[in-house]
């Protein structure tokens, strides 16, 4: 079976540390979209670390760890990535396989991506500016380059024609750049990627089904940052859910097993868009001083505010997510009180769905006050239980899973 591990909020609800504690169960993890916009902290031996393109099943020594055909690469930082874990991964030669499938993120793209959020002014969607948007563009688009591209002969014709093309719309955008050493080192990273092991992972995949083999895979960004279902047009360019699984990886929807549904106690998003419950105020400043929000990839201060019971609800129901995994409950440690959003008061009336126009119309949260908990080491005091509790009834899904810090050691199973 492959079970499916994914973000239920908009990204960084500790995906990367919840994989690292699950991997031992696993031979293999995958990751099946996005790229290096994601960050993916793990805790463990005194060793903190920030994975972008690399499953997050890499320091397991047992584990195979695949970037699927889904993922867009940049070989400038997958090199980068690799280089920087070698001394404390064993063997990452062997057990990191690439797909010849997944798309190739060229300098240009990221000059777009850059080019695009600058001409969007105070519209930009406050990307990453790592090229993703501009690469899956070029993949819809049936322009892309691909890992599997790199060891063909017309591989350098192909990249010239790509950054040709590029290069007419950034300067349309009238944006400047100079992308001479980005290129030099582009190339130079390829060469080294070919060392590692380039394969069609969808045979890879579905062998090891055969055999038995138990597949974890792991998502990135967050369930609302989904391009169909997430706060458009403030979204990733790729599905985030349960069913990009299925084309990110090349598995039928019948191995599917577990979904697990991650989600912070609370709630944050990094970029722009709409965040209903969020907290512009002292208490935000609060919980992003106390639960260190700011970005594993870029830094930038995260938006924090209350957990979305509806926002919950509707990413459960479109991942069909069988467990929960619920993360920095010791943020809320010493909280006198909490609050949960029921409901959402939009023109004076309540609704438990996300609107279609969320991006558009003015939303009032319907706060219900949660009784806060004093928590010491690594045990759930009753307050922090009903408010589980409390969460499993509204959510209507067990919450197997409890973590009470960045450490692996620092997690609980109910
Ligand atoms: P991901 O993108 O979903 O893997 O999450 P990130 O790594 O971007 O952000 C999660 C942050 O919270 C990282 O700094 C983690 O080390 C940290 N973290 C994960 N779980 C916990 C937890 O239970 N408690 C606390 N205090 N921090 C956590
Ligand atoms: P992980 O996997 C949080 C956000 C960006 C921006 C929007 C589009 O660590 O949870 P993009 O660069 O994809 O074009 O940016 O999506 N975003 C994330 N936010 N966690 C992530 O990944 C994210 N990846 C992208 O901030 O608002
Ligand atoms: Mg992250």
């Amino acid at each position: 079976m492959v079970d499916v591990i994914l973000g239920l909020q908009w990204g960084d609800e500790g995906k990367g540390k919840i994989v690292d504690f699950l991997a031992p169960n696993y031979d293999i993890i995958a990751r099946f979209q996005g790229g290096p916009n994601a960050g993916h902290s793990l805790e463990f031996d005194g060793h903190k670390v920030v994975l972008n393109t690399i499953p997050s099943g890499i320091f397991q020594s047992h584990c195979i760890n695949i970037i699927g055909n889904g993922v867009v690469i940049d070989p400038i930082l997958l090199r980068k990535e690799i280089e920087k874990i070698t001394p404390i991964c064993a063997d990452i030669k062997k057990r990191l396989l690439i797909s010849k499938k997944a798309h190739l993120i060229l300098p240009s793209h990221r000059t777009m991506d850059a080019a695009s959020e600058a001409a969007k002014g105070a519209l930009k969607i406050g990307s990453t500016l790592r090229g993703i948007t501009p690469t899956y563009q070029d993949k819809t688009g049936r322009n892309g380059l691909r890992i599997g591209d790199i060891f063909t002969p017309g591989f350098t014709e192909k990249y010239k024609s790509q950054t040709a093309r590029h290069t007419e719309t950034i300067l349309a955008l009238k944006f400047d750049f100079d992308n001479t050493e980005l290129e030099k080192e582009w190339f130079a990273a390829i060469e080294f990627i070919k060392q590692f092991t380039c394969i069609d992972s969808e045979y890879y995949i579905n062998q090891a089904l055969r055999e038995g083999k138990k597949i974890l895979a792991e998502g990135a960004q967050g369930s609302m940052l989904d391009i169909d279902f997430g706060t458009y047009p403030f979204v990733t360019s790729s599905n985030t859910l349960t069913s990009g699984v299925c084309t990110g990886l090349g598995v039928a929807p019948k191995h599917i097993g577990e979904v697990y549904g991650i989600f912070k106690a609370y709630c944050t998003r990094v970029g722009s868009g709409p965040f209903p419950t969020e907290l512009d105020n002292d208490m935000g400043e609060l919980l992003r001083q106390k639960g260190h929000e700011f970005g594993a990839t870029t830094g930038r201060p995260r938006r924090t505010g209350w957990i979305d019971l509806p926002q919950l609800n509707y990413t459960i129901m479109l991942n069909g997510v069988t467990q929960l995994v619920m993360t920095k409950a010791d943020v809320l440690n010493g909280f006198n009180e909490i609050f949960a959003c029921e409901a959402y008061e939009i023109n004076g009336s309540n609704t438990t769905e996300v609107p279609y126009d969320l991006c558009d119309v003015e939303i009032t949260p319907v706060l219900n006050k949660i009784e806060g908990w004093s928590q010491q080491g690594l045990e759930l005091p009753p307050a922090l239980d009903s408010y589980i509790h409390y969460l499993e009834t509204k959510l209507s899904t067990p919450i197997k899973i409890v973590s009470l810090g960045p450490d692996r050691k620092a997690t609980l199973f109910r």
